[in-house]
C-alpha cells in the first residue's frame, strides 16, 4: 500500500473577492498553476491513499476552499486532509471552517486510519495550543496499534525538531513553530510511532529520533517569485517496504 503525501499547499482562489488579500498574498496566489506537476507526479505514483498535511487555503473564504477542492479533485484519489492554521485563518469560528470543510468533502477532526497493523492518524494542528496541547487523544489512540505513522500539521516539539529548524532558519520563532502533542511528554510516544509527517515549516527536512523517522515536507507547490527551499515537492510513504521517498517535481513552464 502506497501513500502520497502533501506538504502545504495554500491554495488562493482567482474568484477570492478580497483583492487586497489576493494582492498581499501574490506569492500563493499566483502558485496554483505549479499544482499541475503536482497532479501529473502523484498519478505516475498511482498511491492507495493521498494525505495533506495542512493549509490547503491560504486564508478561509467559501471561494478558496472550492477552488482547492475542484484543484484536489484531479488527484486520482480522494485526497484526505488533516488542517493547519491557515485553514482557519480569517474565519469568523473554527464551526465555520469545520462545517464547510466537512460539506467539501474534507472532516477535520482527529481520525485513524487502520491499515492491517499499521494505525495512520490524522491530527489536528491547525488549532491554537490551548485547544491541542493537553489534548488526550493522541496517548488515547496511539497503543491501538503496534505500529503508527503520524500525520499533523505542526511539527511535534522535540530538541532534534527545534535544532532542525534553527539549523536552516536560525530566526525562526520556535514558539510558533512547534507544538507538544498529547498530554504526556511527546517523548514517551515515540515507541508507539514509526513516522512522523509533519508540514507548517515550508522547508524539507528528515530526522530520526529513537527509532521514529521524521519528515517535514516542504511546499508541494511552488511559490510565485518567491524562494521556499525544497518547494515543489511530495512524499511518498510505502507501507509494506515502510521506506519514503521525496520526490522533487520538475518546473512545468506555464
Ligand atoms: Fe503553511
Amino acid at each position: 500500500m502506497k501513500i502520497v503525501l502533501l506538504g502545504d499547499l495554500h491554495f488562493v482562489s482567482p474568484n477570492d473577492p478580497d483583492l487586497a488579500q489576493r494582492q498581499d498574498r501574490a506569492h500563493f496566489a499566483e502558485a496554483w498553476p505549479s499544482f499541475d506537476a503536482v497532479v501529473k507526479a502523484v498519478r505516475k505514483e498511482s498511491p492507495d491513499m493521498i494525505i495533506s498535511v495542512g493549509d490547503i487555503v491560504d486564508y478561509f473564504s467559501p471561494e478558496n476552499l472550492a477552488f482547492a477542492q475542484e484543484q484536489l479533485s484531479r488527484l486520482p484519489v480522494p485526497c484526505l486532509v488533516t488542517p493547519g492554521n491557515h485553514d482557519y485563518s480569517g474565519a469568523s469560528s473554527r464551526a465555520e471552517v469545520e462545517t464547510a470543510f466537512s460539506k467539501a468533502g474534507f472532516p477535520l477532526e482527529n481520525r485513524v486510519l487502520s491499515c492491517g497493523d499499521t494505525g495512520i492518524l490524522l491530527y489536528n494542528t491547525g488549532l491554537s495550543k490551548e485547544e491541542t496541547d493537553a489534548c488526550p487523544w493522541l496517548d488515547e489512540h496511539l497503543p491501538k496499534h503496534s505500529r503508527n505513522i503520524l500525520c499533523t500539521h505542526v511539527p511535534p516539539d522535540l530538541p532534534q525538531t527545534r535544532e532542525a529548524i534553527l539549523s536552516v532558519q536560525p530566526d525562526k520563532p520556535l514558539a510558533k513553530y512547534v507544538r507538544q502533542l498529547g498530554r504526556r511528554p511527546f517523548e514517551t510516544l515515540l515507541p508507539h510511532l514509526s513516522h512522523v509527517f509533519s508540514g507548517h515549516v515550508h522547508f524539507p527536512a528528515q530526522y530520526r529520533v529513537a527509532t521514529t523517522e521524521f519528515q517535514l515536507l516542504p511546499l508541494s507547490v511552488r511559490a510565485a517569485n518567491r524562494n521556499y527551499p525544497g518547494m515543489g515537492a511530495i512524499h511518498t510513504h510505502d507501507l509494506t517496504q515502510k521506506t519514503t521517498r521525496h520526490i522533487q517535481l520538475p518546473v512545468i513552464a506555464g
